[in-house]
């Protein structure tokens, strides 16, 4: 099963994406759209069935010549490629948590295993455990020889559990925002472990003033995002507090370095596939009969991200203790 929870942002942001394509849509509705082009209403059904359908294959994402990473998050950017674009995002979570040699770390959302790797490679941790709810991810990581545990983070028995007593930090790089039932659950979890380990997670929030309205609650919603995790950084703030967690530091990265930069590389990254293939013979058209689909995903993940992303959203680095 390939979820949502792949690039659940790009996904839950959608909604705006939705409106405005739609209202680019009807605003030259006296001409009906190209037959390659959604109608409003066809975009409306498939945003409305499929919380899918802005999302990128994760494999498009990674494909590049000699990389064997399979990251799946948003990026920290400028970068001169997405995997490592997502390990400077992983990096900003290390080194805002303090990671250490003689820390045991449980990676929750772990993916596909990219982070446990680094956590070990760059900061030489003694010990690194995962824990994942897509089954398809966690036989990829369990594949790459990593110790990942089929499950959701929000379960406080399995946080808890013997194989899990030396834990002394809990990260969890770009997907609170998606866990069900919520983040909250997550923190509660996290405070039930006896020995009592720091936290660090990547997040979105809501920009201060930017209000939670129906349609963004309704996107997140379409798109599998609890509307309770739809929060301001005070709301975030709180919320690790009334957990029981202190000392937290809530830092916001530019607009730029992640949903900007992350614009930026979709589009590129579409060009490139397109030049690729005419290189090697495809016609324009056979290229965009083949991508379709994806490229669409491109086009309206880059689309939200540099505007009602931007707008809306700041995406920020944490870290707590207990
Ligand atoms: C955007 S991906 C990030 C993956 C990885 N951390 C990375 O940076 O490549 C979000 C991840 O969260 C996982 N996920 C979603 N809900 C979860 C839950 N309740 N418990 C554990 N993992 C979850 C998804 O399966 C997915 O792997």
């Amino acid at each position: 099963m390939d979820s949502i929870s792949k690039h659940p942002f790009i996904a839950a942001l959608s909604i705006s994406t939705a409106v405005l394509t739609i209202a680019s849509l009807t605003s030259t509705s006296s001409s009906p759209p190209p037959a390659s082009q959604p109608s409003p209403l066809n975009f409306l059904k498939n945003l409305l069935l499929s919380p899918r359908y802005l999302q990128i294959s994760p494999a498009l994402l990674n494909a590049s010549p000699g990389n064997k990473s399979k990251w799946m998050n948003l990026g920290r950017w400028p970068a001169p490629s997405y995997a490592i674009a997502c390990e400077s995002l992983a990096i900003a979570l290390a080194d805002a948590l303090n990671l250490q040699t003689s820390d045991t770390v449980l990676d929750v959302g772990c993916g596909r295993g990219d982070s446990m790797l680094l956590w070990t490679a760059k900061y030489d941790v003694k010990t690194v455990h995962g824990i994942n709810v897509d089954p398809d991810e966690v036989a990829h990581a369990q594949s790459r020889g990593l110790s990942v545990h089929h499950g959701s983070g929000t379960d406080a028995t399995l946080l808890s559990s013997p194989q899990y007593s030396g834990v002394t930090a809990v990260v969890a790089l770009d997907c609170l925002y998606h866990f069900t039932p919520s983040r909250r659950a997550f923190f509660d979890a996290v405070v039930q472990h006896p020995n009592k380990p720091r936290l660090g997670f990547t997040d979105v929030v809501m920009k201060e003033g930017v209000k939670a309205t129906l349609g963004v609650k309704m996107g997140a919603r379409i798109a599998g995002v609890p509307a309770c995790n739809v929060v301001t950084k005070t709301e975030l703030f709180m919320n690790l507090a009334d957990a029981g967690f202190k000392d937290i530091s809530i830092k916001i990265l530019s607009d730029d370095e992640v949903f900007g930069g992350f614009a930026n590389f979709v589009r590129e990254r579409k060009s490139e596939y397109k030049a690729n293939l005419v290189d090697m013979g495809m016609t324009e058209e056979g290229v965009k009969t083949l991508l379709d689909k994806e490229f669409s995903h491109f086009d309206n993940s880059a689309r939200f991200m540099d505007g009602f992303g931007k707008q809306t959203f700041s995406y920020v680095v944490v870290s707590a203790s207990q």
